[in-house]
């Protein structure tokens, strides 16, 4: 495997790429790399005759109160797991490669309504940041695939949306959740866990199957469903900054013939913010 830091080497040899004909797909993470990250890579394998990888911490879809400065940052090991994984070329940039100038007048990319609902409530401007820096790499990159993970859905329904709003000519692939054996997705956030409140983390995906299981029951009283699985949450210490069902699509708030859903929560236990969310699809109206 390869690995470059600046934009120029990375055109060089994806221009030679694409003139022999091969075709590229691209996933973009901010490494720490777990087995959620390594499946992206799996999939990218199986779609294209060649892999770029990036890992890039970017500052812009961090908060000032948030973890920029503390997120792991693991590249030695990470170039490893990518080069076993079969990835041909690590992008790793420099900040100033992404953001070449400072941040004052600066052009961003947003996704009005989708990004200010959700995660967006509890952390203003980070999918603004996401979109711009996916937007950035995806220019430096020239992909004909990109692959997310469904863990982030907010995520990648942004990503989605800018795609067509702008009209980039990439494909979107998304890929289900890793988890752990206890159901607690994996993340690279996890590190920050203790012994205790590992064990205790599993207990957000149990909620999100509880849920499920309402819904497949028949009832549709979202909100109360919502309440519940909240306050169970909340009674085991968790801090739920939301637990909500929505349109699959568009993460509308549906009616109650919508039959294609998804649960999505975020929860605080202790300093580690957790997210996660499950898919449903109904078979029957109530
Ligand atoms: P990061 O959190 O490193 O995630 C990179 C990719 O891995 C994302 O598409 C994410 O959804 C996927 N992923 C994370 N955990 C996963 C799991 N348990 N199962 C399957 N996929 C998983 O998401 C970001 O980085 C950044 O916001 C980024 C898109 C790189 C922009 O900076």
């Amino acid at each position: 495997m390869q690995t470059v830091n600046l934009s120029a080497d990375l055109r060089e040899t994806i221009c030679a790429w694409r003139v022999s004909g091969d075709s590229i797909a691209f996933v973009p993470t901010m490494g720490n790399l777990h087995d959620g990250h390594l499946r992206l890579m799996q999939e990218a394998r199986r779609k294209a005759d060649r892999v770029v990888a990036s890992i890039f911490v970017n500052p812009s879809q961090f908060g000032p109160a948030e973890d920029f400065a503390a997120y792991p940052r693991t590249p030695g090991e990470d170039a490893d797991k990518l080069g076993a994984a079969g990835v041909d070329l690590l992008y790793l940039p420099e900040v100033a490669e992404i953001y070449p100038d400072d941040s004052v007048n600066m052009t961003f990319v947003e996704v009005p309504g989708l990004s200010s609902d959700l995660c967006g409530k509890f952390r203003p401007g980070h999918f603004r940041g996401v979109a711009t820096v996916v937007l950035k790499l995806f220019n430096q990159v020239r992909p004909d695939f990109a692959m997310f993970g469904e863990k982030d859905y907010q995520q990648l329904t942004v990503i989605r949306r800018m795609v067509r709003d702008l009209n980039l000519p990439v494909e979107i692939e998304s890929v289900a959740t890793v988890r752990e054996s206890s159901g607690l997705a994996m993340s690279s956030r996890n590190a920050y866990l203790s012994k205790d409140e590992r064990a205790k983390a599993a207990l957000l995906y149990a909620g999100l199957c509880r849920a499920v299981e309402e819904l497949e029951r028949g009832r549709r009283d979202f909100s109360a469903i919502e309440a519940e699985q909240e306050a169970v949450l909340a009674e085991a210490g968790f801090s739920v900054d939301y637990f909500a069902i929505r349109c699959q699509s568009d993460l509308v708030i549906p009616r109650t013939g919508d039959m294609s859903l998804i649960i999505l929560a975020a929860a605080r236990l202790g300093a580690t913010r957790l997210i996660d969310n499950f898919r449903v699809h109904l078979e029957f109206l109530p």
